[in-house]
């Protein structure tokens, strides 16, 4: 399937750690952060993410900020407000837990023969905020992709397309007639059938006497994208070439975009880059985001030869969704203490979403880490709101003393959120409510940040490893 690579990518960890419980230490529950790194930076700092990473098969590629400086097409789009940010990761959580719910009922409709599956399976793509730069097809042409663990098939627009049918990105659009290695999908072929069974196809189109395999996604913002199922070589670094990736050549689009080149599945069905490339990778790949939308990341693919510093806890396919990824939160601390929550309210587990920003925790988990942290924050005046959110106005104070907040999960992993960046967005704790006890939750980008998160898909298990990036 791909260039026969042998992943090996060493880890060289200084001193990383997961504390397993954090104890009552007093002030060491603390950091003092300076206000100063609040600021939003224009100047895009290449971090040294990559160098801590001999990877001698080189599959590991830069990952930066849609808004920020270090996007080579930045976004014209302002960078979001917190309210903004929130919103968008509620659109989001809201589209997914829709989709489930249809899906249950439609189980038993189907079996009544009342319903047909639905035709739509992305997820939002407004709350996207990481890309990637890869190269598609021969020779190589770079092409910018948001990074979305929430969806399976990839895809770019491609040309010929005219302004109607596909929207306007920064890069030439990607032209399948000047690449040597660009194939339709055959309609009669395994990987179509696939496709078909995933309900990612609307069908075969004809392109002069030859069919081609149609593919159609739809996401919860409502963007719909619409092409022709494709192979070409996928470069992910000078001399790694994954020869046959499977992508959509988007022909038509509608609806709102985020006007990046294209889209990045890493989910857990068939369709997705880690999973197509299995063979090669393992069904592994890892991320790290950096701490703020200045800083530079990395995706790779492939488990580390030596996985010394991670920290493991299981993870399930959400419901019946191969798609998404669900792990299990069972504590969480604030400055070091362990908040009293009964265990069973987490039964619902966190979907584990780099599209979604913000943390959406059940009813009491919730409520208990925003009382803890109010209080823990005591000194800085809230700034009021309706919508009951917990943000501050640091005007005026050269230094904040912000609490440490650790998640839990199955297993006993215990993960030290970054302080403040893992924790606060634009001055405001980014946690949200996201419904009852028992209720699904999410673990958004925000707490992602400087953790190098391991998704092994084949063995069913989630790594953290702390700075990361
Ligand atoms: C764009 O292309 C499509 C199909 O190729 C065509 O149907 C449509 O009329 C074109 N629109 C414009 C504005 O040229
Ligand atoms: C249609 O077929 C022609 C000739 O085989 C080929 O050059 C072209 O790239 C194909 N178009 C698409 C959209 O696949
Ligand atoms: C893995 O890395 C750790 C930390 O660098 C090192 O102590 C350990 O010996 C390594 N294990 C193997 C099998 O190389
Ligand atoms: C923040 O505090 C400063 C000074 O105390 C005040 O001037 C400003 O209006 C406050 N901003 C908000 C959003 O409350
Ligand atoms: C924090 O700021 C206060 C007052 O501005 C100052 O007295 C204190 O030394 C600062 N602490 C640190 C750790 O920078």
């Amino acid at each position: 399937m791909s260039s026969p690579l042998f992943l090996c990518i060493l880890l060289v960890v200084f001193g990383s750690y997961l504390s397993i419980s954090a104890a009552d230490d007093g002030n060491q529950g603390f950091v003092v952060v300076s206000t100063r790194s609040f600021r939003t930076q224009d100047v895009c700092s290449r971090s040294t993410a990559l160098t801590p990473r001999p990877n001698p098969a080189g599959a590991a590629v830069p990952l930066v900020h849609r808004h920020g400086p270090c996007a080579k097409s930045q976004s014209t789009d302002k960078p979001s407000s917190f309210a903004d940010a929130l919103h968008r990761s509620r659109v989001r959580a809201d589209y997914i837990m829709s989709r489930a719910r249809a899906a249950t009922m439609q189980e038993q409709e189907l079996e009544e023969g009342k319903v047909s599956v639905p035709a739509y399976l992305g997820t939002s793509v407004d709350s996207q905020e990481y890309v990637v730069t890869l190269g598609l097809g021969t020779p190589a042409v770079e092409q910018v992709l948001l990074l979305d663990t929430g969806s399976d098939l990839s895809w770019v627009q491609c040309a010929p397309c005219n302004s109607s049918d596909c929207y306007r990105q920064k890069d030439p659009l990607f032209d399948p007639r000047k690449s040597s290695t660009y194939a339709p999908i055959p309609c009669g072929s395994d990987v179509c059938k696939t496709l078909q069974s995933d309900h990612f196809d609307n069908g075969c189109t004809m392109n002069g006497t030859q069919s081609q395999c149609g593919y159609q996604v739809e996401y919860g913002g409502g963007l719909k994208t619409r092409g022709v199922y494709s192979n070409e070589a996928l470069t992910l670094a000078p001399g790694v070439v994954i020869e046959d990736f499977h992508f959509g050549c988007a022909y038509t689009q509608s609806g709102p975009n985020d006007k990046s080149d294209g889209l990045l599945g890493l989910g857990g069905a068939p369709e997705s880059l880690p999973v197509q490339t299995s063979v090669v990778y393992g069904g592994s790949f890892s991320y790290c985001l950096p701490p703020v939308s200045s800083g530079t990341g990395f995706l790779a693919l492939g488990a580390p030869s030596n996985d010394s510093g991670f920290s493991f806890t299981p993870m399930t396919p959400f419901m019946d969704y191969a798609t998404f990824y669900l792990v299990k939160l069972t504590g969480i601390s604030v400055g070091g203490k362990q908040l009293r929550i009964p265990r069973k309210v987490f039964e619902g587990g966190l979907i584990v979403d780099c599209g979604n920003i913000i943390s959406h925790l059940p009813s009491t988990p919730y409520e208990k880490l925003q009382s803890a942290f109010r209080a823990a924050m005591a000194a800085y005046p809230l700034i009021p709101s309706d919508e009951g959110d917990t943000c501050y106005n640091f005007t005026g104070f050269s230094n904040v003393t912000v609490p440490k907040v650790a998640l839990t999960f199955t297993g006993g992993v215990t993960v030290d959120l970054d302080v403040p960046n893992g924790l606060l967005l634009d001055g405001c704790l980014a946690f949200t409510e996201s419904g009852p006890d028992d209720y699904v939750g999410f673990l958004g980008n925000v707490q992602m940040r400087t953790l190098e998160m391991l998704y092994d898909v084949k063995g069913a298990r989630l790594g953290f490893r702390a700075a990361g990036c």
